[in-house]
Parts: C-alpha cells; structure tokens; sequence
C-alpha cells in the first residue's frame, strides 16, 4: 500500500487548475465615477464593524443604487473575472458598464449560472464560497427593474471582505525569459517553460499571485518545482524543443520519483478566477536548493489565435521555517476503463494514513478534485474509523473550465484509521463525446490517463503532518 502513494506520485500529475488557497489579491480595479479624476480611487478603507451595513443586512432594496447597494456587491463577487484584461468577456467594474447589462446580470445570477462555483453547498464550509445569497440575488434584480440607477457616490462603502492586498515586493518572480505563441493550427496547446532561480538555500513559499501574460490564451496553469537531481533532465527537454519551453501534457515529462526520493512537487496553479494564494497560517511550501521550477501551461485559442504569453508567478517566502510544512498529496484511480457508450459510470480511490506507515494524525486544509472531459461529478469523502462519513468536497456537476483548490473553513484532523475516498462519475454516452476535427467522435472505451481524451480521476489535498 506505500506503493499506492508512491504510485499515485509516480503518475505524472494531471492537467490541474488553480491553487486558491486563500485570497489575496490586490483590490479589483477602482469603482470611478464618471467625472472623477483620473486614479481618483474610491476610499478604499476597511470599514468598521458597524458599517457593514449596505451589503448584507436587511431586506434588499426596492430601489437598489450603483455605488449604495451594486458596486460593493460585484467587487466582492464579480470583478475578480469582469475586469478589463481578465478572463470574463466584459468588464463590470464601473457604472456605466455594469448599467448597460443589469437584466442580463440579474437573469445569469437568478439562473445560477453567475458567479461561477461548482460545489456544493451541503457538504463542508468552504472559504471564499462565491455563491450569492437571496438578498444579493433580489438586489441585482430590484436594480435591473428600478433602471439601473447610479445614486450618490457618497454612499459607497468598500464591501467587508473585499481582498487583502498582496506585498507590494515580493522574494521572487518566475516567468520565462521571452514570450511565448501557440502554433496558429492549435486549439490546446501544452507548453513546459524552464527556470532556474539560482536558489543556493531552501525557500518557503507562503504567498503566490499568478498573473497571465495574456489572460483570453491562457486556460490555466500549473507550477511544479524539478528537484536538483532531475534538473539536467528537464532542461535536456527545453534544449531539445524550438523556442521558448517544450511540449508537454499531465506532468513536466520527467518523472516525480517515490516518497523517497521525491523529484518533481506540485508548488501552485491558476485557472479563471482563481485567487493568489496564501497558504493557511503556520504552513508553507518548502522550495529545495538548487530547484528548477517549470510552469506548465494550457493554452486555448478559442478565442483569438496567435496571441503571445509570457506568464508571471511572484512569491513571497516566510523568512523562518513554518512550523509546519506543508504537502500536496493526489488520492487518484489508475487503470480504469469507461465503457463505450456509458453514461452514468463510477470509479473511485481511498488512501488510510495507516497503511502508508503514517501512525499520527494528518491535517486536511482543503481539496483539488481534477478529471477531464467526460467527467460528470466527483465527491471526495472522509470516512473515520468508526464507520461515519464526512463529506470534504462535492462537485455535483463538474466543468472542467471551473477547477481550484477548495480550502476548508475549518482544517480537517485525519486520524491513522480515517479513510479519504475521492469518487468519480462519466458520462461516456453518446450525446457527450468530444468533437475532434469538426466530427463529434462516436463513443470509444475510454482509459485512464493524461492525454486530453483520457480521463483521470484524482483529487489533491492541501496537508500537514500532526
Ligand atoms: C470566476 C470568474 C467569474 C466571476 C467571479 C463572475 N463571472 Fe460572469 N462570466 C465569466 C465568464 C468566463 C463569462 C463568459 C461565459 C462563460 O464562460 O460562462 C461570464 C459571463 C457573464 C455574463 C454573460 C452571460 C451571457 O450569456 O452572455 C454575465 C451577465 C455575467 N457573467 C455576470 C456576472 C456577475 C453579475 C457576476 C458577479 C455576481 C459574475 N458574472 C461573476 C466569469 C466570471
């Protein structure tokens, strides 16, 4: 059973998302009004305990203003994605936009399909939830119906749990050294860049912020350092490839080793919408002397083609080693086969700490569930030793452009005999098959795997020791 996890960490590691682990970016753009001064921000104090008021308490208003009841309402749930440059096709940050497309705002909120949030309510408390509440939706609504009206600026309260800033300077910034342009003729493209930070002493990493070079190509992005023994391997791949990084799919194509001698770790990740990170208090990730690190990103030309990238990752380092250092585990199935033409199948995967030879109590922070396309839901489970379920994380319809690490409100302490089972649902049917070439394939077995048309059904858990 060591062998489980030595093989689940063996597996190269799949095509992943984000890795929000607790928001820190920078407040969203400034909520101007027409006639301010050109970097005329809004104030942008943190208001006191008593004037939270606008946003959250009471029966919405009938007559619902821009800067009194909506602008607080979208920066905190709206413009991490509607903002000129990022990743949602209008901005929504100012009046005069967000105006334009209040009914159609008020009927995306109504029918759930705004913000985005795949998981699901009833399982545990998660931070950042971007779901909106009743009083939010019926604000959006009675604003839509009033005509959208501006109100009086003055009336503006920054919203309570708008982001705190990430460190004006941080310890280090990873990004390739030239930009980077997909292949005209490709719709996804896989590339590894390679960078070598010249770190003569570990480093732990506390703080991360992700930042697209050009967010309409970029589809997501994973970091992972390359321990010093493979260095020379993966820098073999990047010498062998024309122009800036190699190809690469799943992993950083070379292996990640055993427990060991571990040689590849997944440090971070960004998808739409995913936050900076901030690893929970008292953790960090520890970065070894002499590590490459490699971003792998996925671009997708969907929406314009031959655009150029250069992807930046700033991280900040906690001076002293946390007290705890923190891991990122995969619980995944392998060598599994969907049969042609299936549309409700399951499979699944559980790991006890006992049978690995952890004999302590392992903390859970938070959940990455990752599969590809054919995947329709997935719910991770913890089962104590006494026979009762706890649900960690439950996405009841999975979409595969909406993956992030889903931190628990409150850490979860795994015992020994505990049991996390990661469970995963396809639908191989005939009416969910992919279109390859313009032709929407007929249904095929489908295999585990990290190509594109493979399946993978995996989840990653934030941990620390004790
Ligand atoms: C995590 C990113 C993200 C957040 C947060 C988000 N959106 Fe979006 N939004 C998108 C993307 C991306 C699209 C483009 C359509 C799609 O991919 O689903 C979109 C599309 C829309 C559309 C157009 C839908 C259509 O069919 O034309 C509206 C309206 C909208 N969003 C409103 C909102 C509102 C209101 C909020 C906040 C309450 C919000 N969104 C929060 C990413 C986001």
């Amino acid at each position: 059973m060591a062998n489980a996890l030595r093989t689940a960490l063996g597996l190269s590691l799949g095509a992943l998302g984000a890795f929000g682990l607790e928001d820190c970016t920078e407040a969203p753009s400034a909520f101007q009004s027409r006639d301010a001064e050109p970097g005329t921000d809004v104030p942008r104090e943190a208001p006191g305990p008593t004037d939270t008021g606008p946003m959250t308490v009471g029966p919405a208003p009938e007559r619902p203003t821009w800067w009194r009841d909506v602008a607080p309402l979208v920066q905190s749930r709206c413009v991490e994605c509607h903002v000129s440059g990022g990743i949602a096709p209008f901005p929504l940050d100012t009046f005069e936009a967000a105006s334009e497309r209040a009914p159609l705002m008020a009927l995306e909120t109504r029918m759930g399909r705004m913000p985005p949030w795949p998981p699901a309510d009833d399982c545990r408390p998660l931070q950042h939830v971007r779901r909106l509440s009743p009083r939010e939706l019926a604000v959006l609504d009675n604003w839509a119906r009033a005509g959208a009206p501006e109100g009086d600026r003055s009336t503006y309260v920054r919203p309570p749990d708008a982001r705190e800033p990430f460190p004006s300077s941080v310890d280090y910034t990873a990004t390739p050294t030239a930009p980077y342009t997909p292949p005209m003729s490709a719709l996804d493209d896989y590339r590894c860049f390679v960078v070598n930070p010249g770190w003569t002493e570990a480093k732990h990493m506390v703080q991360a912020r992700i930042t697209p070079g050009d967010a309409r190509i970029v589809h997501h992005l994973n970091m992972f350092e390359v321990r010093a023994a493979s260095a020379a391997e993966v820098e073999a791949l990047d010498a062998r490839a024309p122009g800036e990084g190699y190809p690469c799919f799943g992993g950083v194509g070379v292996p990640v080793g055993s427990l060991a001698d571990q040689r590849v770790q997944y440090v971070a990740g960004w998808a739409p919408g995913s936050p900076a990170l901030r690893t929970p208090p008292g953790t960090g990730i520890r970065l070894e002397a002499g590590s490459r690190l490699v971003l792998q990103v996925h671009y997708n030309q969907s929406v314009v083609r031959g655009a150029s990238d250069r992807t930046r990752v700033e991280m900040v380092f906690s001076p002293t080693a946390p007290r705890r250092q923190a891991m990122v585990i995969p619980v995944m199935a392998d060598r599994f086969r969907i049969p042609a033409g299936m549309p409700d199948y399951a499979v699944e995967s559980s790991l006890q700490p006992r049978a690995l030879g952890i004999t302590f109590p392992v903390t859970v922070y938070g959940a990455f569930p990752h599969m590809h396309q054919f995947a329709r839901a997935t719910r991770s489970t913890l089962t104590r030793a006494s026979g009762a379920d706890e649900c960690l994380v439950d996405v009841p319809r999975w979409q595969f452009h909406w993956q992030q690490f889903y931190m628990f409100d409150e850490p979860v302490r795994v015992e020994p005999d505990d049991r996390v089972t990661v469970q995963c649902r396809y639908d191989n049917s005939a009416a969910n098959q992919p279109v390859v070439g313009g032709v929407q394939r007929t249904p095929q077995e489908v295999r585990s795997g990290t190509g594109t048309l493979d399946e993978m059904c995996m989840a990653f858990f934030y941990i620390t020791i004790l």
